[in-house]
């Protein structure tokens, strides 16, 4: 395939929204398509999705399955097609926020989510993922003056410190592919090492 996928993660607050505009804004500069999206979501239906996911109670299983219904959807409509034109993607989260929130925070047994993952994607996996990490009550500080939470928002510290240690496992096991930036700093820092990695992609 002949595009390039990136992908954005973190916890809830790091960041990662504040700088879609900077990492979009350098992408299009070098003059190729790039297609910003999101999950869960990215489609119609998952976006319907979406709503159920980010405000409806449900067991895990549940919840696992319903992101790879969203994910299979945004792949098919949206990510592959875009990669097969050599667009590039830019994906406000992907598998490892499954990996961290389903599994890490959840307790969603690790061969669950390979399953599901190898069902819905095969081998493919993100070019790039770039990991927003910052301190647990940093994250729920952020959150707390910036808006309403949904549900996954309005856990407490205990789940957001099980996501963390997810995140930065998955980062440890795949350093060829993600990029942890330390999102606790001023934005503008924040920034200039988003820049910086953008050109170096
Ligand atoms: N480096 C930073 N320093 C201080 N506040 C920040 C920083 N980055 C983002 N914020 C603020 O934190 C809140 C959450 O940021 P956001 O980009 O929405 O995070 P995410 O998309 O990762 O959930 C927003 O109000 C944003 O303005
Ligand atoms: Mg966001």
């Amino acid at each position: 395939m002949a595009g390039l996928f990136i992908t954005l993660e973190g916890m809830d607050g790091a960041g990662k929204s504040t700088h879609i505009p900077t990492i979009l804004q350098l992408l299009a500069s070098g003059g190729r398509e790039v297609v910003s999206t999101r999950e869960p979501g990215g489609t119609p239906l998952g976006e319907e999705l979406r709503e159920l996911l980010l405000h409806r109670e449900m067991h895990v299983e549940t919840e696992s399955l319903l992101m790879f219904a969203a994910r299979a959807e945004h792949l098919q409509q949206v990510i592959l097609p875009a990669l097969q034109r050599d667009a590039i993607v830019v994906s406000d989260r992907f598998t490892d926020a499954s990996y961290a929130y389903q599994c890490g925070a959840r307790g969603l047994p690790m061969h669950k989510m390979q399953q599901l993952e190898q069902w819905v994607q095969g081998e493919l996996q993100p070019d790039v993922t770039l990991l927003f990490d910052v301190p647990v009550e940093v994250s729920l500080q952020r959150l707390a003056s910036a808006r309403t939470p949904d549900k996954f928002e309005a856990q407490g510290a205990e789940f957001f410190a099980r996501l963390r240690s997810q995140y930065l496992k998955r980062a440890a096991d795949y350093p060829q592919r993600f990029r942890v930036i330390d999102a606790h700093r001023p934005i503008e820092e924040v920034k200039k090492t988003v820049e910086e990695i953008i050109l170096s992609i």
